[in-house]
């Protein structure tokens, strides 16, 4: 059987299962449910029992990654194929974390070796600067940094620094700019002195529009000698010295780390130096535990095994058997408040894609719409429409047995809530037999809301580096679950080129290629600007 009659005939298996979307009765049915859709993956614990399949749907939608060849997939990525085929390019973010003892030949070079080498050297700068070897232009030790990125070159590194807010070196303070509304900048650099401000310039490409608007400005305000205050990361380093960084302030990291998969390279430098060299390494141990998980049971025939597949296969089957298209992210973490954010990236700039990886059409959906926010503030602002509201929507609570901050009852209570809200949205309550309508209606509380939880003790280094290991090897075998490819992301260049066009019409030189919408826009703002300079 071909693999796409093998993974027909999967499909048609579980189009004729039955759906348990009663979970009160699912759980009622099986008092041992929420152990067996409990799956452990190095520190976490996640809990899928909140969803609406059983042992049968689960093994079907094993099957289906069995046909669909993921161990061949992942196998493929960790040695060195150009899987990302549309770029002909590896797909190596799993070998930043990977020790020296091991060896991965892409063209003949060991890729391995040469990320350690690349950490080490940026490790080595770190704990320059932390000694006060690396210095500002009149000598003073640096007290902030800034950098300067978007997308995959911003969202992880300012995730983490956030997330990891008690891991903080004293005396030195890290700020990002991203967009390129001169607001950013402006804000940012306005509480900095510039004589004790390390810049890096963080862009694979170091091409993009936004972060080399912002580098010019940042330049200019940085003082005249101010050159060696300026770091770039980038995987082209030759343009990076062409545009004024010195060689020994470039940081590398090579064409197969994606942007959304590259907060373990040199993009992490603002982060290790937040943190120093050492959590910063915990935090690639922690992620390689999750590397090593997938290792281990990518071809398990435990159904229980395979953390980020069980993850991947259970979106696949939320959209199909609920309809099923957006997914809350809710950390019940303050410090977590970034990761929707990031993996809105991450999923959605990976899996919004309506082509297979032959260039045919999908025929269903492919990623969902990411979104979200912390709890508890979420419940005060959203969550109305998760428990009563007429979308489907499924929720990823994310949450940690113990804080690092006192008092140490007001982490319990943000504990106590995580709990609660996955509960009643997927038990719900009937309506009161005592209220009348139309008071009943209004209080009824449907249920059956899929949710999944994941718990870890604490939000340590390795915690959040197992955590963004998770969701990405989740995106991979989503991905290829539904045949297409994940690491380009050519959707986003049709906008880039038009910003060009627009820019120029903004200027005064109107195209003939454009459009009357375009044309009455550019003449508003035109006329508008003028206005208000006036
Ligand atoms: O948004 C498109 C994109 O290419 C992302 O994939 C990437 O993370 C971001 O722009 C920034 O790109 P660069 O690091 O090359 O500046």
């Amino acid at each position: 059987m071909s693999t796409k009659d093998a993974r027909e005939s999967v499909w048609t298996d579980l189009r004729t299962r039955r759906v348990p979307h009663d979970f009160s009765a699912a759980f009622a049915a099986d008092p041992d449910r929420a152990r067996r859709f409990t799956v452990p993956v190095g520190d976490l614990v996640v809990d899928m029992s909140k969803n609406p399949w059983d042992d049968d749907i689960r093994r079907d939608l094993l099957r289906l990654a069995d046909a669909a060849d993921v161990g061949g997939a992942w196998r493929r990525m960790r040695s060195g194929e150009p899987i990302n085929l549309t770029e002909d390019r590896a797909v190596g973010h799993t070998w930043l974390r990977a020790p020296r003892s091991e060896s991965t030949l892409v063209d003949g070079v060991d890729v391995v070796a040469e990320a350690n080498d690349l950490l080490d050297r940026m490790l080595h700068f770190v704990d320059e600067v932390h000694a006060g070897r690396v210095v500002a232009a009149d000598g003073s030790r640096f007290t902030d940094i800034v950098n300067v990125g978007i997308g995959g070159s911003d969202l992880g590194p300012r995730l983490a620094y956030e997330a990891l807010r008690p891991y903080r070196l004293r005396g030195i303070r890290a700020h990002f700019i991203s967009n390129v509304d001169p607001a950013n900048a402006a804000d940012v650099l306005g509480a900095l002195d510039p004589r004790r401000t390390l810049v890096v310039i963080a862009s694979k490409t170091f091409t993009t529009e936004e972060t080399m608007a912002n580098a010019r400005s940042i330049r200019e305000w940085l003082p005249a000698d101010g050159v060696t205050q300026l770091c770039a990361v980038t995987s082209d380093a030759d343009r990076a010295v062409a545009w004024g960084i010195a060689p020994d302030r470039c940081f590398a990291f090579r064409e197969w780390v994606g942007g959304r998969y590259s907060i373990g390279s040199s993009v992490g430098l603002v982060l290790a130096l937040a943190i120093g060299s050492g959590a910063f390494r915990e935090f690639l141990a922690g992620q390689r535990i999750v590397d090593e998980h997938v290792d281990e049971h990518v071809d398990s025939v435990s159904p229980n095994a395979n953390a980020p597949l069980l993850l991947a296969s259970l979106g696949i089957w939320n959209a199909m058997a609920g309809g099923v298209t957006s997914k809350a992210v809710v950390p019940y973490s303050y410090d977590l408040r970034s990761l929707p954010a990031f993996l809105q990236q991450l999923d959605m700039e990976s899996n919004g894609k309506s082509v297979h990886r032959d260039g045919t059409p999908v025929s269903g959906g492919t990623a969902p719409i990411v979104w979200g926010a912390a709890g508890t503030d979420a419940q005060h602002a959203f969550f109305q429409l998760l428990h009563q509201g007429t979308r489907e929507v499924a929720v990823d609570f994310i949450g940690f047995a113990a804080g690092h901050d006192e008092p140490r009852s007001q982490h319990d209570t943000l504990v106590a809530n995580l709990i609660a809200q996955s509960r009643a949205l997927a038990f719900g309550r009937p309506e009161s037999s005592t209220a009348r309508l139309p008071a009943a209606a209004h209080r009824r509380f449907p249920g059956h809301r899929p949710n999944t939880v994941i718990l870890a003790p604490r939000l340590k280094p390795s915690t959040l580096g197992q955590i963004i290991a998770l969701y990405e090897h989740v995106v991979f075998f989503q991905g290829w679950l539904w045949d297409i490819n994940s690491f380009d992301q050519y959707g986003v260049e049709l906008g880039k080129e038009m910003a060009t066009e627009a820019r120029s019409e903004l200027d005064g030189r109107p195209s003939a290629a454009s459009d009357s919408s375009t044309r009455l826009l550019t003449e508003w703002c035109r006329a508008h600007r003028s206005a208000s300079e006036a």
